[in-house]
């Protein structure tokens, strides 16, 4: 295949699953958010004062699971600076932009949160077109925040044969994701730096691959990617999906290593650091998977079989479409038949025996200034 067709159009591909899905089964990407809402009010502290405060969440799916920390962060504010604020929440055009907004005026989610209803002068807005664009005008940004995004590439490099994603794809596949990823990441740094005000900053907790090799899904017990392959591959060998359909499902992401992340930031010379873009923290962190740590806790009342059904969904949230994609062309009733076979069968294995079954997250932390 040609690389003009590998060039695929990836929305479809990207998407969460809608009405809210996304948020309710993600409790871990929650967590992880809400664990560096410290850093996020000292940046806030620290970020000049202009007259509006403009704020942008990237990549930010239903708005759900990072509700809570604009709300607790607003509410703050609001003690002491009564200044205008504005909320950018940033996806792709695919995505559901009407559970986010109905969730932020409390019409949906958990309106305790709903902070568009509980502050004066908060301004929240959408916007559809990818991260990798300069989305708001020079210089008028003061906080940018992506949770858990910007892993997604821009484009499918190469079809991964053997394999579902680029973290078992062979060296010349992987090459060309590191490649995809290293240009996405220019694009995005770029892109902000336009945006930014002087002084603004851009905190972005990402998926990556950590300094002991560990990554979403892989940090120590089954790896989550392999498990994907494997059922993925049984079905190929029973003929219930075709070859092709089984190449087709490669995930559009690149995990990139903390070099990879910190590569443009340690080169004076670079593009991103002539923009004026410092790094001024990079750090790693794991998330415990949340169904895992909850069945650790209450072994003698939580089933393996409940545990499945508990882990299944949310590992279901996210990689679904892939799979879906992957069988374009098919009668509807068929792809959820086949669909529900796979993540069944994984399930299944959880079931017989849970040991080992998790979804760990693994982000890069990284805190960025605009000089
Ligand atoms: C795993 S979800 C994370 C959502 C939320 N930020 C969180 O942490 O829970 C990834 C989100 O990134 C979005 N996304 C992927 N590529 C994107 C792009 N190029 N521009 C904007 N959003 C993108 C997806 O549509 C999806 O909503």
């Amino acid at each position: 295949m040609n690389d003009r067709k590998n060039k695929l159009n990836t929305q479809s591909v990207l998407s969460m699953k809608s009405s809210g899905y996304y948020s309710q089964k993600t409790i871990g990407a929650k967590i992880a958010i809400d664990s560096i809402q410290p850093l996020v009010e000292k940046a806030f502290k620290e970020i000049p004062k202009k007259n509006i405060l403009r704020i942008a969440d990237f990549g930010s799916a239903d708005g759900g699971t990072s509700q809570e920390m604009w709300f607790n962060l607003i509410k703050e504010l609001r003690d002491k600076d009564d200044r205008q604020i504005e909320i950018l929440y940033t996806d792709l055009s695919s995505n559901d932009f009407s559970t986010l907004f109905r969730t932020m005026q409390g019409m949906e989610g958990n309106s305790q949160f709903a902070y568009q209803n509980l502050f004066k002068d908060v301004f929240v807005h959408g916007c559809g077109t990818g991260f990798h664009k300069q989305l708001m005008h020079d210089n008028s940004l003061s906080f940018g925040f992506s949770a858990t995004a910007m892993h997604y590439v821009s484009e499918k490099p190469c079809h991964i044969q053997n394999h579902v994603h680029m973290v078992g794809a062979n060296s010349e596949e992987k090459e060309k994701f590191k490649i995809q990823a290293s240009k996405d990441w220019e694009s995005i740094l770029l892109s902000r730096a336009n945006e930014l005000i002087s002084g603004g900053r851009f905190i972005c907790i990402n998926f990556g691959i950590d300094e002991k090799g560990r990554y979403l899904g892989n940090t120590g017990g089954h790896n989550m990617f392999d498990k994907f392959t494997f059922y993925w591959k049984s079905l190929e060998d029973k003929q219930i999906i075709t070859k092709e359909e089984f190449v087709a499902a490669t995930f559009t992401q690149h995990y990139r290593t903390l070099e990879e992340f910190r590569k443009p930031f340690d080169d004076p010379k670079s593009n991103i650091s002539k923009a004026g873009l410092r790094l001024k923290s990079c750090s790693t962190m794991l998330t415990d998977c949340p169904y895992k740590v909850n069945y650790e806790n209450n072994k003698n009342s939580i089933t393996s079989k409940q545990y499945a059904e508990s882990l299944i969904p949310t590992l279901r949230s996210w990689s679904e479409t892939v799979f879906r994609t992957a069988l374009n062309g098919r009668e509807e009733n068929q792809i959820n038949e086949i669909v529900n076979k796979f993540y069944k069968a994984y399930q299944d294995e959880v079931v017989l025996n849970p040991e080992g079954h998790a979804m760990d997250y693994v982000h890069v932390i990284m805190d960025i200034e605009k000089i």
